[in-house]
């Protein structure tokens, strides 16, 4: 009967079922947050309500599917993952300056700096607290994966920033970079999931390219956004990364393409203290479009994608299940936030 019910929804909304299973274990967990100190668990529920598209643990809980884990044992490693994300968030916005987040005000503007500093790394720590509650024959490999991820994440945040003040920067070298800061994530959810399984090293190593694939794309589409994106969609500021100086994907493409005079008035706008922040983003912005650039981006996400479909067939993955995920997959790439 559950089966049947589950065929039925899954049907009309791929995973639906596994979101809401996952939302409620998360839930469960916010719940028992202590109140005291205030300053620390205030921002913590205040962020983590906010939500999200929650899209990592739901690869953690695919992936697990894939291998035919049960969903439940796999939830405190989708929940790991979560959390962990929302600490990355809570640390890169104030990296990154930025106001808002999902719609809100970020945590160092609501409250400062330091609580949002704080109230993150109580958000990591929670992240390993949800490991240690993993079955024993799966908890030492996840472990391992989980933390090397957590180190490549900030090994690409900090190259995130080095590249706003390096003076040229490779589109080779920004790919590398988004691998780190993103695309591990994404990787590092499908394989825990599969490991959750006990799924093959093959399956487990293929998944995980799947997912750097897809996480490329993820953060590419993400860099769209943040400049083409509808503000109250998106729910952060528009033109983030112009005004944070990031070199991007379309920066490094614009700076390509352009002609000497385009050129000239990036470099100008780069360089200018003067100008206010939107004027800034409205003249990059018509650059970018002047240049085509959507089209030339949409092409390479669209080059990832297909990349990461080929090395999912490489999996054991049964086709009807692969076929649903490479739909749900398609809509991360065209989301709209
Ligand atoms: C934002 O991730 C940060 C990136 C790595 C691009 P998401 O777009 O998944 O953020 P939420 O969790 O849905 O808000
Ligand atoms: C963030 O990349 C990646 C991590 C949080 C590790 P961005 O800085 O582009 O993410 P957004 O746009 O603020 O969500
Ligand atoms: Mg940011
Ligand atoms: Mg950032
Ligand atoms: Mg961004």
């Amino acid at each position: 009967m559950v089966e049947l019910e589950r065929q039925i929804n899954m049907s009309q909304h791929p995973y639906k079922i596994f979101s809401a299973e996952f939302d409620a274990y998360l839930q469960q967990a916010i719940s028992q947050l202590p109140a005291s100190p205030k300053n620390v668990y205030e921002p913590l529920s205040y962020f983590l309500a906010l939500g999200g598209k929650r899209i990592r643990p739901l690869l953690v809980l695919i992936a697990a599917d894939f291998f035919n884990s049960n969903t439940q044992e796999v939830l405190p490693a989708a929940a790991a993952i979560e959390l962990f994300h929302n600490f990355s968030l809570i640390h890169d916005d104030i990296m990154d300056n930025a106001p808002l987040r999902r719609n809100q005000a970020t945590i160092h503007e609501k409250w400062n700096r330091d609580t949002a500093i704080l109230s993150g790394d109580v958000l990591f720590v929670k992240a390993y607290q949800q490991l240690a509650l993993l079955p024993a024959n799966s908890a030492p490999a996840i472990y391992e994966l989980f933390s090397k991820t957590a180190i490549e994440v900030c090994e690409g945040q900090q190259l995130d920033m080095d590249f706003e003040t390096q003076a040229v920067v490779s589109i080779d070298e920004y790919i590398k970079m988004i691998r780190l800061k993103t695309a591990v994530v994404l990787a590092g959810s499908l394989k825990m999931g599969a490991l959750c399984a006990q799924a093959s090293k093959a399956d487990s190593e293929y998944i995980y390219q799947v997912g750097e694939k897809l996480g490329i794309a993820f953060q590419l589409t993400d860099d769209y956004l943040d400049v083409f994106g509808k503000p109250e969609q998106v729910g952060k500021q528009t033109g983030g990364d112009i005004i944070a100086r990031k070199k991007t994907w379309l920066w490094l493409k614009a700076l390509e393409r352009a002609n000497p005079q385009q050129k000239q008035q990036l470099q100008e706008l780069f360089l200018n203290t003067n100008i206010k922040n939107a004027d800034k983003v409205h003249a990059v912005t018509k650059i970018y479009s002047d240049l085509n650039l959507p089209y030339f981006l949409n092409q390479e996400i669209e080059n990832y994608y297909q990349e990461a479909l080929s090395l999912l067939q490489k999996t054991s993955t049964q086709k009807d299940k692969a076929a649903t995920f490479a739909a749900f997959a398609k809509s991360l790439m065209v989301r709209d936030n």
